[in-house]
């Protein structure tokens, strides 16, 4: 099996039976705040694109860059389709031009022609991706790999049972606003930084114990920064409380857990799988690409300048009345909903920040009044402020999830009183009444599904499955000073009293473990 690196999250692999692109990205994302890094625009995409497969992992627009699918992939390549809840990543593909799908099965392996067998596991909260993320599996000729990407099962076990993994592709850094976008004192943001920047890499090293993969791969990031305005979420700095380490950092932190296989792909890297070896050829020397990481940074901004004060000219709408637009996209899924409604439980409000840089028009999402109007002078627990071209060009695209489009891209400012709360970002990537139905109906379902088991973690009898998105407690959970960690996503319990520390709700079971466990 040859993997070929194409950078990001993207790779192509060759068999005897077929090739498979996975997520090629090669131009910006998220209002042109992210360009992958290595920069992967000079690779032979019209070759690398000749496929018989491609893989989507999800709709994130570092995973699905319409704009390079539609100018460089095959459309005879047959799509591996995750099993997704809604078919919008169908729908766009197909709007590109492809017609051959294989809508596949999630857990399910595929056999495929010559002996070829793939597997692709679907994950379907509202908080998994744009609604949606998943990893392909693939066996060719007892050499087995999986590529993980950016998505995160509660466990590997399956993979396991399926055979020996030879290798393991997966995400390591981040890929988020948090903390940065937050208005906080640049102390306690890089102390936050840093707790997620740690977090990120044992959630890796707890995935990578599970699979026991013979070759790990770092994949999925970092981006990389290009405009001014958001050069310093770099990783060139020296700040340990940035959440964008790169593969070279892995490597180093790998090491100092015991990993010692660890293989970098650049743009380009090549490398021979079989069930004994892989054997990687690269472009150029990895160490000294990265040790010249500046440097490379320094010509790629060069290099970009220009696309990104393009689609800089592309943002303002002046004719769209952003109150009005919001009013009439927002209020009637505003009416339809009861758990994400009721989880955000308050008022929302925006700043919206003119084209001259000062006038700022306040709006309000209202949650509990299920409307939208101008701020009047209130309390709310979240405040965003971006600027007003930014929510022109959603509303004038349409765009129906704001996480996938504003948020990642960092060009905003957060604040809150109290915890996070994420039925606010479930909301505003659910800004369709398809989105909006599925999650309502997610939340409903989890909420009514009792959760019996019990565990025992150190001196505490807890529930088995996380209250967030149901990871087994007995793999994920730790308990350190009465607090239990769950480490899929770092999320925080005060076994005391119950309550969640990382988010409103999410109220956790659990008791002494000399006193019966209470009864839910
Ligand atoms: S499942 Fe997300 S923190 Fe436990």
């Amino acid at each position: 099996m040859r993997i070929t690196g194409t950078g990001h999250a993207s790779m192509r692999i060759d068999t005897a039976a077929g090739s498979i692109l996975c997520d090629p990205w090669v131009n910006p994302a998220y209002f042109a705040s992210w360009f992958p890094f290595p920069d992967n625009s000079l690779l032979d995409w019209e070759t690398l694109g000749d496929v018989d497969y491609l893989y989507v992992s999800h709709l994130h627009r570092d995973h699905f860059d319409a704009a390079h699918l539609k100018r460089f992939v095959s459309k005879k390549a047959t799509v591996l389709l995750p099993e997704f809840p809604t078919s919008e990543l169908r729908d766009e593909l197909e709007e590109l031009g492809f017609k051959h799908f294989l809508a596949t099965k999630t857990n399910e392996v595929h056999e495929l022609d010559g002996g070829l067998k793939i597997l692709v596991q679907a994950l379907t909260s509202p908080t998994d991706g744009p609604i949606g993320d998943s990893s392909l599996w693939v066996e060719y000729d007892g050499v087995r790999l999986l590529n993980q990407n950016d998505a995160r099962p509660t466990d590997l076990g399956f993979f396991t049972e399926l055979g020996h993994v030879h290798a393991h592709m997966l995400q390591f850094s981040g890929a988020i606003w948090y903390p940065m976008v937050y208005e906080l004192p640049e102390a306690a943001k890089r102390a936050f930084g840093k707790q997620k920047r740690d977090r990120q890499f044992d959630r890796t090293w707890r995935y990578i114990d599970d699979l026991k993969a013979s070759h790990v791969f770092p994949i999925a990031g970092p981006p990389c920064f290009l405009d001014d305005e958001l050069w310093q979420f770099n990783d060139i700095f020296g700040d340990e409380g940035n959440i964008f380490p790169d593969q070279s950092v892995f490597l180093q932190e790998y090491a100092k857990v015991g990993g010692a296989n660890g293989v970098v792909l650049l743009p380009g890297s090549v490398a021979e799988l079989t069930a004994d070896d892989c054997v990687t050829t690269h472009p150029v020397p990895v160490d000294e690409f990265f040790a010249n990481k500046v440097a490379h940074l320094e010509d790629m901004r060069e290099r970009k300048k220009a696309i990104i004060a393009h689609e800089k000219t592309t943002w303002r709408h002046p004719e769209i009345d952003v109150l009005k637009e919001l009013q009439r996209r927002v209020e009637p899924l505003l009416e339809e909903s009861v758990y994400l409604a009721k989880g955000v439980g308050g008022p929302v409000r925006f700043d919206l920040v003119g084209y001259d840089g000062e006038s700022v028009e306040s709006i309000v999402i209202d949650f509990p009044g299920k409307q939208v109007r101008h701020y009047v002078d209130e309390k709310v627990r979240y405040r965003f402020r971006t600027e007003r071209a930014l929510v022109e060009h959603l509303l004038f695209t349409g765009e129906v999830d704001w996480a996938n489009s504003l948020f990642l891209s960092c060009r905003f400012s957060a604040a809150r009183i109290g915890q996070y709360n994420e039925f606010v970002y479930a909301f505003f990537k659910c800004l369709s009444e398809e989105r909006l139905q599925y999650a309502e109906g997610w939340y409903d379902e989890h909420q009514r599904t009792s959760d019996a088991e019990d565990i025992r973690l150190g001196d505490w009898n807890v529930q088995r499955r996380c209250p967030h998105l149901k990871a087994d407690l007995t793999r994920f959970g730790i308990v350190d000073n009465d607090v239990l960690t769950c480490q899929l996503h770092g999320w925080r319990f005060d076994l005391n009293s119950g309550k969640c520390l990382t988010s409103v709700g999410h109220q956790i079971r659990a008791s002494k473990a000399d006193q019966p466990a209470p009864q839910s």
